[in-house]
């Protein structure tokens, strides 16, 4: 079998959703992914920043089958300890009081979207334009693009948009039936925006003022990505709400909602396989992996490194630790010229996206920008 024979059987059988990159991955380890013919990608996206600790890490690999070997899902008609275990060490990590377990983003800001609701009484929730917070119908009327959202209309209702990184326009947009503002510390989708320094603890600040609750999406940011464990770190805020997801479950598929101050009664929220017994136990394992070898600070370092090699070379990137964003002449052939020299990234339009797993060396770096400087050569004067 070949890549065309695959693409082939997609076209036929698998839903018309996705616009995926040429490349049919089989096999993966640490920061490499191999495809069906064994050829060995770097790879710079990692699952879109999920792979943090690369890919098929010994100590996930391990507790999967452990925990797989003893119980895979029983419901939460029972009690099972990777769930307590990993809500206890969430918690520890963020400073919140409660965690809800669920199976990716998407879920996460699901439950976000009905705590706020209920917790207030008040039905408005206010996203920033630009921004990304998934696509089932909560989530997607929260998200900007209306690529995403226009073929689903009517979408939920009461839900509206500010500009991204404007604090006027964000207190202009809270009226008496804003429940929240959700935010995302620096926007993903949109091409890796980040912004101003300050902006997050004004956005905290004047949700605190008018009495909102402050929801941050750190399901991309998540997990030392941008070079602190969350990225509000940075900043020095309590939010009252994280959405957690990607990088938690070290690939295995998992999302989280934390809170504090406010709690559902039983039977407003749930689900069969939320928080199931080898979910947890991939993201504990994932979890131990990230802060004992300190890939926060890892990502900080590294990024700082490319960073600079890039702004050196002419190349407009932007970003935080390891999530940074390159704007290039056209977004889609830049990744494809990648691909051709063995490097898997992703595009937001006309910006190529670099999420490495954090575990990346500095020689990894250098091997990326030798070939963006090859597809890319005069970096920003290219156009
Ligand atoms: C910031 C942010 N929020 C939410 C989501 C949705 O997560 P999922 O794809 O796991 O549903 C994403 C996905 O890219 C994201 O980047």
């Amino acid at each position: 079998m070949n890549l065309a024979d695959i693409q082939a059987r997609e076209t036929l059988f698998y839903a018309n959703t996705f616009g995926r990159l040429p490349v049919a991955a089989v096999r993966g380890k640490g920061v490499y992914l191999y495809d069906i013919n064994g050829a060995r990608y770097l790879d710079f996206f990692a699952g879109i920043a999920v792979n943090s600790i690369g890919h098929c890490h010994p100590q996930v690999v391990k507790a999967i089958r452990e925990q797989a070997g003893k119980l895979i899902h029983t419901s939460n008609w029972l009690y099972t300890l990777p769930q307590i275990d990993l809500a206890q060490r969430l918690e520890k990590l963020t400073g919140m009081e409660k965690c809800f377990i669920s199976n990716d983003g998407t879920e996460a800001v699901e439950c976000a979207i009905k705590l706020a609701r209920k917790s207030t009484g008040k039905s408005g929730i206010i996203a920033m334009e630009q921004g990304f917070h998934g696509r089932t119908l909560g989530s997607l009327s929260l998200t900007w693009e209306d690529k995403y959202r226009k073929p689903y209309l009517p979408i939920v209702p009461y839900m509206t948009f500010a500009p991204y990184n404007d604090i006027k326009s964000a207190e202009k947009a809270i009226t008496k039936n804003t429940a929240a503002v959700i935010v995302e510390p620096i926007q993903n989708e949109a091409g890796i925006i980040v912004p101003d320094a300050g902006y997050l603890r004004a956005l905290r600040a004047l949700t605190e003022e008018k009495g909102v609750l402050l929801i941050l999406d750190e399901i991309a940011t998540g997990f030392g990505r941008t070079g602190k464990m969350f990225a509000y770190q940075h900043e020095k805020i309590q939010p009252d709400i994280i959405c957690l997801a990607k990088a938690m479950g070290g690939g295995f598929p998992i999302g989280a909602t934390l809170y504090k101050g406010m709690d559902f009664e039983k039977g407003q929220h749930g689900g069969t396989f939320v928080g199931n017994p080898l979910a947890c136990a991939a993201a504990l394992a994932s979890i131990n992996v990230i802060t004992k070898e300190h890939l926060d600070k890892k990502a900080a370092e590294t990024g700082d490194y490319l960073m600079k090699k890039l702004m050196k070379d002419g190349h407009a990137a932007h970003g935080k630790g390891l999530m940074l964003g390159i704007d290039v002449p056209n977004g889609r052939k830049t990744v494809l010229d990648l691909i051709k020299k063995k490097i898997l990234t992703i595009h937001s339009k006309n910006t190529v996206r670099v999420l490495p797993p954090l575990t990346i060396k500095k020689s990894h770096c250098d091997q990326f920008i030798k070939a963006l400087n090859e597809v890319n050569p005069n970096g920003t004067k290219h156009y």
